[in-house]
C-alpha cells in the first residue's frame, strides 16, 4: 500500500501531459457546465488583487459573478495605497452596476458561499494565511477553485491541497499569472531547448523589499489598537478576519500587521516579500528548468537581515534585505535577492550565448537570439504552455480548463512546488541556518529535523484543514 506522499506524487507524476502544461483529469464531482451555460463565480476576499482577478472574469462572457464575500463590508483604508474603498459591499456596488442588477449576493462568511449550490467556482483573493483552508473545504464542496499565488502559508498545506484536488478533481488554478504571458514563455521555452547555449546560473530579484519599501501609505505602528469599525467587531468578523492566524495577546489589532494587504510582513499571515514575488519567479524558474513537479536539493548561501533587531520586531518578523542560492542535482544555481541588493526585478539567466533577461511585459535577448521567433522551434522541440487569449488572461484559461474537464496552466502541484522553494529559503533565515539540503522526492529537509517542524502550517482558533 502506498504512504500518502507516494500517492501524491504518483499521481502528479502520471498527470504530466509532455510539454504542454495541460493536465488531464478523470471523473470529476464539480459541475462542469455545458457549453451553452454559465460559470457561476464566488470571488472570495475583496481586495485589490481580489479587483483585477474579478475584473478578468467579468470580460468573459462565459461566468457570471454572483457572489462577493469578506468579512469587511467597506473599508476606506485598502488598496496598495491604503486610501482605495474596498470590501463587499464596494464589489457588490461594481457587480450590480456592470450586470445591470441588484442581485449579487454580498456574504460576510465564507463557508455560506461554499455552502450554496448555485456557485460553481470560487475566486480565492484573501491573503495567504487563509488558502489552503478555503482551497481544500472549497474543493470538497465541489467548487473549482482560481487561488492566488503564494498558494500557502507553509509545506504541509500544500500536501494536503494536492490530496483534496486529486480526491475531489476539480479544476484548480495558482494564481501566478506570469505564466501565460507571453515573454515568461518565450524565456521558458528558450531555456528548455537549450538555445542559451550552455546555461547553468540565473540571478532573480525580488521586488517589494518589506512594507516601507514599496511606498505604501500603510502605518508601522505596531501599538495594540482598538479594532476599527469596518470589522464590526459585534457580529466577529475581527475573528473571520484572523481565521487560522494565531492571535496576539488579548486578540490585540495591531495596524501594521492587520490592516488589509499587511498580513504579509507577520509571519502568522504571510511569508514576506520572498514569497510575495518568490511564488512568481521561482515558478517560471521551475517552468524553465522543466522542474516543476520537483524542486531544488538545497537552498544555499542565506543571508538575511531578519534578527536584526532595527528591521524586525515581534510583529514584523520578515526579512528586509536578503540573498540566498537554490540549487538543482544538476549543479544549476539560482542567486535570489532584494530588489535593493539584486538591481531588478525579474530573471536573468545566464547562457553561453549570452543572457537571457525577462520580467513583465519585457524579455531582452542576447545578440546571438536577436533575432529568434517562436515560431523557429521544430516539432521536436519543447513546446510550452501557450494562453491564447489577449494579453495572455490566466483567468480566462482557467475557465477554459473548467469547461474542458482539465487542469489549467498552473495546478496545484505546480503551486506547491513555487510555494515550497519560498518557504524553505525562509526556513533557513528564521532558523539562522547558512543553508538546507533538500531531498524534493521525500519532500523532507535532510539531517535538520527542526527545519523539518516548521514544514508544518499550525492552525489556530479551532480552525484546520
Ligand atoms: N498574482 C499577483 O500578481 C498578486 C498580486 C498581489 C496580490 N496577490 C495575492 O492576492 C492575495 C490577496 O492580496 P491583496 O494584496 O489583495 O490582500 P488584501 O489584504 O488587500 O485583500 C485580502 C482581502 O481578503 C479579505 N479576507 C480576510 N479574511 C477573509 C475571509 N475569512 N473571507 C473572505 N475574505 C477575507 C480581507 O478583508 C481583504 O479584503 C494574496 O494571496 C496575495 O499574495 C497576487
Amino acid at each position: 500500500m502506498k504512504t500518502r506522499r507516494e500517492f501524491i506524487e504518483a499521481s502528479a507524476l502520471a498527470a504530466i501531459c509532455a510539454g504542454c502544461g495541460a493536465f488531464n483529469i478523470g471523473a470529476t464531482r464539480g459541475r462542469r457546465p455545458a457549453p451553452s451555460e454559465t460559470l457561476n463565480l464566488a470571488v472570495i476576499g475583496c481586495g485589490p488583487m481580489a479587483s483585477g482577478n474579478m475584473g478578468a472574469f467579468m470580460k468573459d462572457p462565459r461566468v457570471r459573478v454572483t457572489h462577493v464575500c469578506d468579512p469587511i463590508a467597506e473599508s476606506s483604508y485598502h488598496g496598495y495605497n491604503a486610501k482605495t474603498p474596498l470590501g463587499r459591499d464596494v464589489f457588490k456596488r461594481r457587480v450590480d452596476k456592470f450586470y445591470k442588477t441588484t442581485a449579487t449576493k454580498s456574504v460576510a462568511d465564507f463557508r455560506e458561499v461554499l455552502a450554496d449550490p448555485s456557485v460553481d467556482a470560487v475566486q480565492i483573493t484573501t491573503g495567504d494565511y487563509w488558502h489552503a483552508i478555503m482551497g481544500v473545504e472549497a474543493m470538497k464542496a465541489g467548487k473549482h477553485v482560481y487561488c492566488q499565488k503564494p498558494m500557502t502559508l507553509g509545506v504541509s498545506e500544500g500536501w494536503a491541497m494536492i490530496a483534496a484536488s486529486k480526491a475531489s478533481g476539480v479544476t484548480f488554478q495558482v494564481g501566478s499569472q506570469q505564466r501565460s504571458a507571453p515573454e515568461f514563455r518565450q524565456a521558458a521555452e528558450i531555456i528548455r531547448n537549450g538555445l542559451l547555449g550552455e546555461c547553468r546560473s540565473c540571478t532573480i530579484g525580488l521586488c517589494y523589499a518589506h512594507n516601507d519599501g514599496c511606498k505604501q501609505n500603510y502605518t508601522r505602528d505596531c501599538t495594540p489598537s482598538p479594532v476599527p469599525a469596518w470589522f464590526n467587531p459585534k457580529d466577529s468578523m475581527w475573528d473571520l478576519y484572523q481565521g487560522p492566524a494565531e492571535h496576539w495577546e488579548n486578540n490585540a489589532y495591531i495596524p501594521a500587521i492587520h490592516a488589509p494587504v499587511c498580513w504579509r510582513w507577520s509571519s502568522r499571515m504571510g511569508n514576506g516579500s520572498i514569497a510575495d514575488w518568490g511564488a512568481h519567479h521561482f515558478d517560471i524558474l521551475q517552468w524553465a528548468l522543466g522542474t516543476e513537479l520537483s524542486g531544488p536539493v538545497a537552498i544555499e548561501n542565506v543571508k538575511t537581515d531578519i534578527r536584526d533587531p532595527n528591521v524586525v520586531n515581534r510583529y514584523l518578523d520578515q526579512a528586509k534585505t536578503y540573498q540566498f542560492d537554490i540549487v538543482y542535482a544538476d549543479g544549476f544555481r539560482a542567486h535570489v535577492g532584494d530588489l535593493e541588493t539584486i538591481g531588478f526585478n525579474g530573471l536573468k539567466f545566464h547562457g553561453t550565448k549570452g543572457d537571457l533577461f525577462v520580467t513583465r511585459g519585457k524579455i531582452v535577448l542576447p545578440e546571438a537570439l536577436k533575432s529568434w521567433k517562436e515560431s523557429d522551434l521544430k516539432g521536436s522541440d519543447v513546446h510550452l504552455y501557450h494562453n491564447v487569449h489577449a494579453n495572455g488572461c490566466h483567468e480566462m484559461d482557467f475557465t477554459d480548463a473548467v469547461y474542458e474537464g482539465r487542469q489549467p496552466a498552473c495546478p496545484v502541484e505546480i503551486g506547491h512546488r513555487s510555494a515550497t522553494i519560498c518557504h524553505l529559503a525562509n526556513i533557513a533565515a528564521r532558523l539562522g541556518r547558512t543553508s538546507l539540503k533538500w531531498n524534493p522526492k521525500a519532500e523532507r529537509v535532510v539531517g535538520d529535523e527542526a527545519a523539518n517542524a516548521k514544514l508544518v502550517v499550525k492552525h489556530h482558533n479551532g480552525w484546520s484543514i
